[in-house]
């Protein structure tokens, strides 16, 4: 997402969030569930030099892997870094080498990435930096360690589906898949063993009920989303779940909102954003905050959004 303006994001600052669903209590409705993975989904982090942002990652980093029960694994959710998508080469790379360092020193969890729309390199620019090697998804798939913008990877009997959602257009972008890695989701579902359950994860929200309310989306009269805040070809993808039972959850950021929608038996969650309103304060009732996902043999999964001391990160 775009941050708002400062003002107007100031107006919608101040309650706390709600906890999307209750751990425990899913955990006390299925007492013989055994948990074989716990996850900490950190979206939307924007680290920049500025807004000691810098302190916030360490202070979340720090709470998440100081939990009793501590994550197995950490997905960063994309927009690792405020901005790429119209920021030249050098701005860039102070905004990676910040992420990079805190991860390298202060992460020491197994963790995996997705590449948000603020991590791509000069979209915005239009053509000017084509020929630049590190051009669009090359320059984030570097500093995150990816071989490909999509990708999967498996933990404890589940499968993780990882999407790139930024598709480039104009100087601009859509949510939204190419028809090359729509084919290979098609592919990947039908190659997963029926009894595996899946997590597809994507930075931008493949279905969420908050963008509704990401601004005054309603003025004309009608309910307006834009393609760039949730999948513009959700209906294809919600499409190609059908059939594959073994769907379970699909984990997003971007909008820097918090929900969950049921539909057709998967469970899509809006996991808000580590730096709340870009690091200026909650962003309506998104506190600074991730996601806690517990993983079930059982192919259950529940998903709360925990906040973490951001005063901590302040002093
Ligand atoms: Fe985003």
């Amino acid at each position: 997402m775009e941050p708002m303006s400062l003002s107007r994001r100031e107006l919608l600052t101040g309650t706390a969030g709600l906890a999307a669903a209750s751990t425990a209590a899913a955990a006390l409705a299925r007492p013989t569930a055994r948990r074989v993975l716990r996850v900490a989904h950190l979206t939307d982090i924007h680290v920049q030099p500025e807004r000691n942002a810098q302190a916030g990652f360490e202070a979340c980093l720090a709470e998440v892997q100081s939990l009793r029960d501590a994550p197995d694994l950490i997905l960063f959710g994309g927009d690792n870094i405020m901005d790429a998508f119209r920021q030249e080469a050098d701005r860039t790379k102070a905004q990676w080498d910040i992420f990079s360092r805190v991860v390298r020193n202060h992460c020491r969890t197994p963790h995996e990435s997705v590449i948000g729309n603020h991590d791509v390199w000069a979209y915005g620019f239009g053509d000017k930096h084509k020929s630049d090697p590190r051009f669009g998804k090359v320059w984030p798939m570097e500093v995150l360690g990816l071989e490909k913008p999509y990708r999967t990877f498996d933990r404890a009997g589940w499968r993780f589906i990882v999407l790139d959602s930024t598709f480039r257009e104009g100087t601009g972008y859509k949510a939204r898949l190419d028809d090359e890695q729509f084919e290979w989701l098609k592919g990947v579902l039908k190659d997963t063993p029926r009894r595996m359950p899946i997590l597809v994860v994507s930075h931008m929200p493949i279905m969420c009920a908050c963008a509704m309310f990401d601004g005054d989306n309603e003025k004309s009269g009608n309910w307006q989303i834009p393609g760039a805040w949730m999948h513009i070809d959700a209906r294809r993808i919600k499409d190609a779940f059908r059939g594959h039972p073994n769907v379970k959850g699909c984990l997003s950021g971007h909008i820097h909102l918090i929900d969950r929608v049921d539909y057709n038996g998967v469970s899509y969650y809006c996991n808000g954003a580590v730096s709340a309103g870009w690091w200026g304060g909650y962003y309506q009732e998104c506190r600074y905050g991730y996601g806690l996902v517990d993983l079930y043999a059982d192919g259950t999964f529940t998903n709360e959004y925990r906040g973490y001391d951001w005063k901590t990160a302040k002093a």
